[in-house]
């Protein structure tokens, strides 16, 4: 008899896929369902906050206005009524001219990525990722089997490293993991180093609704089209957008801006994912969006995110800076803790975190060469500040645990 326990010897596709899966991110979310951990490991928004009647009251309102057209299957391209809302806003938003056939509906920015890499990567094929890189892009590209060349922002950059590369990919508002806000003077720089390399950038802006403190930069997409304002989108911006931050993650929406050609690629890619995304999810977010509730919304998040990233730094500086620099980040989801003290290797803390209950992500996770043991990510959005203090004073306690057995 044939067990499940023998497919991954007998099925060596299988076993490829077992192989390549982050059991690191299959841990936190085992952890983040957990009433006893106190987990600042997700890069999840604050639960509470979600605004579940407002959700509801669109649904209504979608059913009764679309009917039927909002429970069918759709175009894959996305429900056509948001991709002319979202054209319209991101081409305000970067001031430059987007139609609807410059947009794809995702499910969420993930998506996109995932598409990305079926449309762009052959295995080996070269990749430039701002460093360290969203876990999930590696997750998203990890069977592809690109080679990655780190990104290097200073303005002596060698010009020939972006050469043959597929794309660039960043996340130049508030970085996921560091939370990092990447100048506009570095952003154009990149863009003309795009341009003379003649490869894809790919700018994911998930955070771009979390300032808290420190405008976001201008789009690279808009400072592409301060250079080029007139015609169709033709140029070698894909740009990414979602309202998992802004709204709720359960919708799954999201978007890529794109040049169309493009845009038909990746729509061909995607309808062998998944034929299209929900047109119920895409028409309650339209309703939600032409209401004006995403920005009625977006203040109350940032007033708790920003009270809890404070009550997280506050507690840091207390219990945590012995042992650890950051920079308090002026958006996003998250603080970087990178060490002070060489003896710390945060791949070998996390086990000491998790035995107080606590966890963060190791750095090592957002390394394409799995090798970044000298920082963690911690995530603020999620709990509230009397949880944060908690969660700091147990990482504390992982540390000097940790240190007294390491050093
Ligand atoms: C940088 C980055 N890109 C993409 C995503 C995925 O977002 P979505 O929920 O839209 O799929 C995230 C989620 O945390 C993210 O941090």
């Amino acid at each position: 008899m044939v067990s499940g326990a023998d497919f991954p010897a007998r099925r060596p596709g299988f076993a490829r896929w077992l192989s390549a899966s982050n059991d690191i991110t299959q841990q936190f979310l085992a952890i983040g369902g957990r009433p006893d951990f106190i987990s600042m490991a997700g890069g999840l928004p604050a639960a509470e906050l979600y605004p579940a009647a407002a959700i509801a009251e669109a649904a209504q309102k979608a059913l009764a206005r679309w009917g039927a057209t909002a429970l069918e299957y759709g175009p894959v391209e996305g429900f056509p009524a948001l991709r002319q809302f979202i054209a319209e806003r991101v081409g305000r938003q970067a001031g430059r001219s987007i139609g609807p056939e410059n947009v794809l509906l995702t499910v969420g920015a993930m998506q996109a990525l995932d598409l990305i890499g079926k449309v762009l990567i052959d295995p080996g094929d070269p990749i430039v990722v701002q460093f360290p890189t969203y876990v999930g892009a590696l997750d998203a590209w990890r069977m592809r089997a690109p080679s990655y060349r780190l990104l290097d922002w200073s303005p002596d950059a060698d010009s020939q490293a972006l050469r043959g590369a597929q794309f660039v990919y960043t996340v130049p508002n508030y970085s996921n993991p560091t939370g990092v806000l990447v100048p506009t003077a570095a952003r154009q720089a990149l863009l003309e180093r795009v341009l003379a390399a003649g490869t894809w950038l790919i700018e994911d802006d998930p955070y771009l609704p979390l300032q808290y403190s420190g405008a976001a930069g201008p789009s690279i997409l808009e400072l592409h089209g301060r250079m080029a304002p007139e015609g169709p989108y033709d140029g070698p911006v894909i740009y990414l957008g979602t309202l998992s931050k802004s709204i709720v993650p359960g919708l799954r929406v999201g978007w890529v801006i794109a040049p169309s050609a493009m845009i038909q690629a990746l729509a061909i890619a995607k309808q062998s994912s998944d034929l299209s995304s929900s047109m119920l999810t895409q028409a309650i977010a339209l309703e939600l969006l032409e209401s004006g509730h995403e920005e009625q919304h977006v203040p109350t998040i940032i007033r708790h995110y920003t009270e809890r990233r404070d009550a997280l730094c506050a507690a840091a500086r207390s219990e945590l800076a012995e042992w650890f620099d950051w920079e308090i980040p002026p958006g996003g989801m998250f603080v970087w803790m990178r060490r002070r003290d060489p003896a710390i290797d945060t791949d070998a803390l996390y086990q000491y975190a998790l035995r107080e209950k606590v966890a963060f992500v190791p750095g090592s996770v957002f390394d394409p060469a799995g090798k970044l043991t000298s920082a963690m990510r911690v995530n603020f959005s999620r709990n509230a500040p009397s949880v944060l203090q908690e969660g700091v004073a147990r990482l504390a306690a992982a540390t000097r645990h940790y240190l007294r057995k390491n050093s």
